[in-house]
């Protein structure tokens, strides 16, 4: 060959990978997102694994999305943070890996703040990205976690190691998840950070990210089986611009009610030093009541006046493994805003997934007796308001082909909303073949809303005080609605429904 030739031919293979790391970096990416059970309203990786979302924070004007990410293949392993960043928290584009599993030790669960140069990383910026993450390093004779530091100078791009890590080492094998934020009152830096096996939570306080006093530790409370993770503390509004209060969620993992992997919360107060729950009724209950959905952040430095936003990993360490996609494995659930709801049956934690803006064509059902005629393609989203009368059990099947459905109701005989997968399509293990339960109150609303995509539904119901979310792998995005009540008579429904356009589109 000659060297003209071989010029011309690396030039011409050197185009073809600008362009396709170009086609990576922008949203002409729908050819990559169509596979089978491929979420088209949720973040999924392009290929490979992930877990929880980490570090999610808000910074000039782009939402950042980290998560736990596997950059080698589609099982859990050589934990890095992967990095995708959007405008509106639904359309997401992927960057390159943002930390890397670097010298035998895994970047595992943490947070992002925006560090208007308190730890001096920034060098002469005014502020800059700060990652705080658990650094996790196994060796036959011992596992040791801790917490570090990463800061970029480049919104995110790139990362540089603190050369002063680890920030917190207490010699502990379980000992991560670092939650950060700024605490205006105090004027200081609080990380909520899990003793996993002590059923814990630490809370400490530095003036510069480095250097970090312990504040108090809440727990063991609650539920206490299987192990603590991810903790989040965070201040959420109260309704209609009413007094809010804190909240502090964790991550159980496995001995969750539905089975496995679940997210329970307390709702009290944060006094800048500790965390008091609330005595009233509904104070401690679950951020969803479906298997799919663990390891939930919010998202630090929204523009001032915006409500918290919720976002997890939709799905369960009980099964995670299995999930029959390719090449991807993992996916997130919808943003969600959080407030407070304070009334007859007490607090709840209410979620209002945000979806509104990908909701294209109006679709017109038409009912035959219970029985729609409209077939519905996924992605979908569905709300009903429930006329029941006395009906003691009603709701809706989603059927994807005769002998295939999804099942939600409400079940007032046992005050239960529930969702039944079990006739759902492939079910992938023992542990996938349920039905989940959340408990109704019946001071409010028998709503329901559903967003369902090609391989997940998460139900909203009682005004988004009961999330419920899980995964599902019909053979068909298909479905056919019906209502059902068990009396068998005709159930009074107030239904209306949206196709949902892509975020892959
Ligand atoms: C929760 C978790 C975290 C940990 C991460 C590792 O799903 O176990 O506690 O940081 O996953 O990938």
């Amino acid at each position: 060959m000659t060297n003209l030739l071989r010029a011309i031919l690396l030039s011409g293979l050197l185009l073809s990978l600008l362009a396709f790391s170009d086609d990576r970096a922008t949203s002409g990416q729908s050819g990559a997102y169509d596979q089978p059970f491929r979420p088209q309203v949720h973040f999924s990786p392009r290929q490979h694994w992930t877990n929880d979302p980490n570090g999610l924070v808000f910074f000039h004007g782009e939402y950042h999305l980290f998560f736990q990410y596997n950059p080698f293949g589609d099982q859990w392993g050589h934990m890095s943070w992967g990095h995708a960043v959007s405008t509106d928290l639904l359309h997401w584009r992927e960057l390159p890996v943002a930390i890397p599993e670097q010298d035998g030790e895994m970047v595992f669960t943490g947070s992002v703040v925006i560090d208007k140069n308190t730890s001096g990383l920034c060098g002469t910026q005014p502020e800059c990205m700060v990652a705080i993450y658990t650094g996790h390093r196994s060796t036959p004779e011992q596992t040791r976690q801790t917490q570090n530091l990463a800061y970029s100078l480049d919104n995110g791009h790139t990362w540089t190691r603190y050369s002063g890590n680890p920030v917190i080492d207490l010699h502990m094998a379980d000992f991560r998840d670092p939650s950060v934020f700024w605490d205006d009152r105090e004027k200081h830096w609080v990380m909520a950070v899990s003793l996993p096996t002590e059923h814990t939570v630490r809370f400490y306080s530095s003036p510069n990210l480095k250097q970090w006093a312990d504040l108090s530790d809440f727990g063991p409370a609650g539920d206490v089986d299987g192990v603590w993770e991810c903790p989040n503390l965070l201040h959420i509004p109260g309704e209609h611009g009413t007094a809010g209060m804190w909240m502090l969620k964790v991550g159980l993992n496995p001995g969750a009610p539905q089975g496995g992997s679940g997210e329970q919360y307390f709702l009290g107060d944060f006094d800048g030093k500790r965390f008091t729950p609330s005595s009233k009724p509904g104070a401690h209950g679950w951020t969803n009541y479906g298997k799919d959905d663990y390891c939930a952040i919010s998202f630090n430095h929204l523009p001032r006046g915006s409500e918290p936003v919720l976002l997890g990993w939709m799905n369960n360490w009980q099964y995670a493994s299995k999930l029959p996609t390719s090449p991807w494995r993992g996916q997130m659930s919808l943003p969600r805003r959080l407030s407070l709801v304070s009334d007859k049956e007490g607090l709840a934690a209410k979620q209002d997934p945000i979806v509104a803006s990908l909701r294209g064509e109006k679709v017109a059902l038409s009912f035959s007796g219970n029985s729609a005629k409209t077939i519905l393609e996924a992605p979908f989203e569905l709300e009903i308001k429930f006329a029941p009368g006395d009906e003691q059990v009603f709701g809706i099947r989603l059927y994807s082909d005769a002998t295939h459905w999804a099942e939600i109701g409400f079940d007032r005989e046992h005050h239960q909303f529930y969702m039944d997968r079990t006739k759902s399509g492939s079910i992938i293990s023992d542990d996938f073949d349920s039905r989940t339960t959340a408990p109704i109150a019946a001071d409010r609303p028998l709503d329901l809303t559903l967003i369902v995509d090609r391989s997940s539904i998460e139900a909203y119901a009682q005004d988004g005080t009961v999330a419920m979310t899980n995964l599902i792998f019909p053979a068909s995005g298909r479905s056919r609605l019906e209502l059902f009540s068990k009396s068998g008579k005709l159930l009074a429904a107030k239904a209306s429904a949206w196709k949902l356009r892509s975020i892959w589109k």
